[in-house]
């Protein structure tokens, strides 16, 4: 017999039907009259299948003691109509095997619920959770809307380097790639010489893959990126890691407005699908994780979202009446508790800022007239900030090498970026979404953390 999905026995499975369902022991319950109950889960979908093992089922006497919480079993029977409410059908046993036993006393995951903290700390095992199985189906949705909303489009998926010697956001936030000995270098303290590292100059994870996007948006029309990116800053804080994924569209012939109008129809879209085809995970995040975030992300789609220059901003902070931690000036970044007040208590919807003072971006924003502010945008939403940055890209040849000075960058190493301007240049735009922060503000989860399988945050890459 060939095994069937927990998912698809609960969704179409008919009673009177064979089935063989394998996954992982929940719980077990032993009744008096000598008979158990198990709920099975295979990570198929949140629900577990019950199954009904009679004690003349062949094996009973042997096995049913190993059938503890987390280990491994396979089972043959009958589908039944299930007389438990919540359920449609059950598995009457046929067959009982114990694939791969787990010790009662030792296995880490209890009946109890346990702190995020701690399942971190055995992120090997968390995927057994029901919050951690929904999480990772709700990403994986999340990633095929994505592809979806851009393919249906006619974007270019592009795969950009990893491994990179220029730094996109001119903030030296870099990981350093190398095969020097740095251990014998050391010892010997020698200046270093990095034309005889392994790509003859220093090279480094790549922070964006914007740079070499633009190459692919001013050859061949609308692109993507969708791919791991990496910053070494020093920010221990529910919203930062140092590995996070990126998807970063990249558009010909667009300006800022056309930009703002793809990111807000790319939030929609992939809410709008993950509402569609996850709402049983959907329903226990609005139940068990935040009882808003339903409401939030409806919100969300029932609204266009606010456009307003970074300026303003500063004005309705300022005259807020507000207090917070770090002061509100023109030309100074926004802080994240900035950034909510105006998602969250102010106008209550997703903000795309724009027109950031030029002193705070990154050489690449294409220049204003008024020689102070840039065409940057961040897109705010609610619980999260900002979950997109993009901009419209400076075309202008002389403009671009004089930010890139202004920034204590050397255009000679940008040659090929400053060579796209030099040769048929156009007004192009794009943005990056952090697909983490997507998926807390999906999920509700509040660590980021939580919302990728394997964290890498400064002092910890364990797993
Ligand atoms: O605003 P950022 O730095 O923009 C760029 O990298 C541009 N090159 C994108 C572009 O225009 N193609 O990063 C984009 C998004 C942020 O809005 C945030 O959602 C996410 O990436 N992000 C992080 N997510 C998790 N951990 C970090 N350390 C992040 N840094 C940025
Ligand atoms: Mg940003």
């Amino acid at each position: 017999m060939t095994r069937t999905r927990i998912a698809a026995a609960l969704k179409d499975g008919q009673p009177g039907q064979e089935t063989e369902v394998c996954g992982w022991v929940r719980t077990r319950r032993d009744s008096k009259q000598g008979f158990s109950f198990i709920e099975l889960n295979d990570g198929s979908c949140m629900a577990n299948l019950q199954i009904v093992v009679d004690a003349d089922t062949p094996g009973y006497e042997e096995s049913i003691k190993s059938v503890t919480t987390g280990a491994s079993i396979a089972v043959t029977g009958e589908l039944k109509e299930s007389p438990g409410k919540g359920q449609r059908v059950e598995l009457q046993a046929k067959t009982l095997e114990v694939i791969g036993t787990a010790d009662a006393e030792k296995f880490p995951l209890q009946k109890k619920r346990h702190s995020f903290e701690f399942l971190r700390e055995i992120a090997h095992l968390r995927p057994r959770t029901n919050t951690f199985g929904a999480i990772a189906r709700v990403r994986n949705c999340i990633s095929a809307s994505i592809h979806n909303f851009f393919q249906s489009r006619g974007f270019l998926y592009i795969n950009t380097p990893i491994i990179t010697t220029s730094d996109c956001e001119g903030a030296g936030e870099m990981f350093q790639v190398t095969t020097l000995d740095l251990a014998r270098l050391a010892q010997i303290q020698v200046e270093i010489d990095f034309s005889q590292d392994f790509f003859g100059k220093p090279a480094s994870l790549t922070v964006s893959g914007q740079l070499e996007a633009e190459i692919f948006a001013t050859s061949l029309g609308e692109c993507y990126t969708f791919g791991p990116t990496f910053r070494a800053e020093n920010s221990n804080t529910s919203r930062h890691l140092a590995e996070f994924w990126m998807v970063e569209p990249e558009m010909p012939f667009c300006d800022l407005n056309g930009n703002m109008t793809l990111a807000q129809e790319f939030i929609q879209s992939v809410i709008r699908d993950v509402l569609e085809q996850c709402p049983e995970d959907m329903d226990f995040f609005n139940l068990r994780i935040d009882k808003t975030v339903l409401e939030t992300l409806n919100n969300i789609l029932d609204n266009d979202f606010v456009r307003l220059p970074y300026t303003d901003a500063i004005d309705v902070l300022t005259n807020s009446g507000q207090e917070f931690e770090y002061a509100v000036e023109w030309g100074k970044d926004l802080q994240s508790e900035h950034e909510r007040f105006l998602t969250e208590q102010h106008f209550k919807q997703p903000v795309i800022l724009y027109d950031y003072p030029r002193t705070i971006k990154p050489f690449y924003m294409r220049c204003n007239d008024d020689e102070k502010t840039v065409r940057a945008m961040d897109v705010l939403v609610p619980r999260i900030g900002e979950v997109i940055g993009g901009s419209q890209r400076e075309e202008r040849i002389d403009v671009l090498t004089g930010r890139m000075q202004e920034c204590g960058l050397d255009p000679d190493e940008y040659w090929w970026y400053i060579d796209l301007r030099r040769y048929g240049t156009v007004p192009h735009s794009g943005f990056g979404l952090g697909l983490e922060r997507m998926v807390q503000l999906i999920t509700g989860m509040t660590n980021i953390r939580d919302v990728i399988p394997f964290p890498r945050t400064p002092k910890n890459a364990e797993f």
